[in-house]
């Protein structure tokens, strides 16, 4: 097989989507107004947000708990949460929705190719990614979504002094991702012990977190800074 028709890897599988009625009629009804559209251009933030603010994204929001929690809580500050899973996006857009939320735009599609895409240049001030899927088999790893080609990608795309926030309740990929992210120069390790950082206060508690909890899983937040 050539180079280029090689499958990219990708740090997901797309589950069988069960879309509820409610969930279909949200996708319908309200993803015209929430909804980033799929193209290959960079985006124009001004197009999509009624205020000019600071804009955070947050990468495989599962059913956006912790997204229209932050932004609720944030109200200054644009956010985009990226999700492949589509029952994910309804319940997102349902909850948007009945609170009344307007800060926070959606894509539905690979963070990978959006970043590279999509996002301009120093545009962004951080990037949250809580609980992504461990891959906890070694032969799997190479489709964990922190590796030094996508820590690159959004090094490009934060704004001198932009957070990138990870949590994950997986031991071994914490472990991962601080080799990663010592591997990059573009980065600073906000932990004054140089590893892990407390948890804020602010950061909502998500669904993949308490099921960690419940395992007994110990929970760990990083901080970085672009430099
Ligand atoms: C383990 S779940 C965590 C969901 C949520 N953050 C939480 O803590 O409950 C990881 C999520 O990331 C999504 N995901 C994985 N890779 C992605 C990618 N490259 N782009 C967008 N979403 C992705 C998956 O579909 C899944 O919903």
């Amino acid at each position: 097989m050539t180079e280029k028709h090689r499958r990219p890897i990708r740090s997901f599988v797309l589950r069988g989507g069960r879309l509820t009625v409610a969930q279909q009629h949200a996708l319908d009804e309200l993803w015209p107004h929430y909804g980033i559209g799929q193209h290959k251009t960079l985006l124009d933030f001004d197009d999509y947000f009624a205020q000019r603010a600071d804009v955070i994204v947050e990468i495989g929001f599962g059913n956006g708990e912790s997204t229209w929690r932050m932004a609720q809580q944030e109200p200054d500050k644009n956010f985009i949460g990226i999700e492949v899973h589509e029952p994910g996006v309804g319940h997102l857009l349902m909850a948007l929705d009945a609170h009344g939320i307007d800060n926070v735009r959606i894509a539905c599609e690979d963070a990978v190719p959006f970043f590279q895409h999509r996002i301009p240049p120093g545009s962004l001030a951080g990037v949250r990614i809580y609980f992504p899927d461990p891959w906890p088999k070694k032969r799997h790893h190479k489709r964990r979504l922190i590796q030094p080609e996508f820590v690159g990608q959004m090094a490009h795309c934060l704004a001198s002094g932009g957070i990138l926030h990870l949590a994950t309740d997986w031991q071994p990929y914490a472990e991962h991702m601080l080799d990663v992210m010592e591997g990059s120069t573009a980065f600073r390790n906000l932990s004054a012990s140089g590893d892990y950082s407390a948890r804020p206060a602010w950061r909502p508690h998500t669904k993949y977190e308490k099921r960690g909890e419940g395992l007994g899983h110990k929970v760990r937040d990083m901080l970085f800074e672009r430099s």
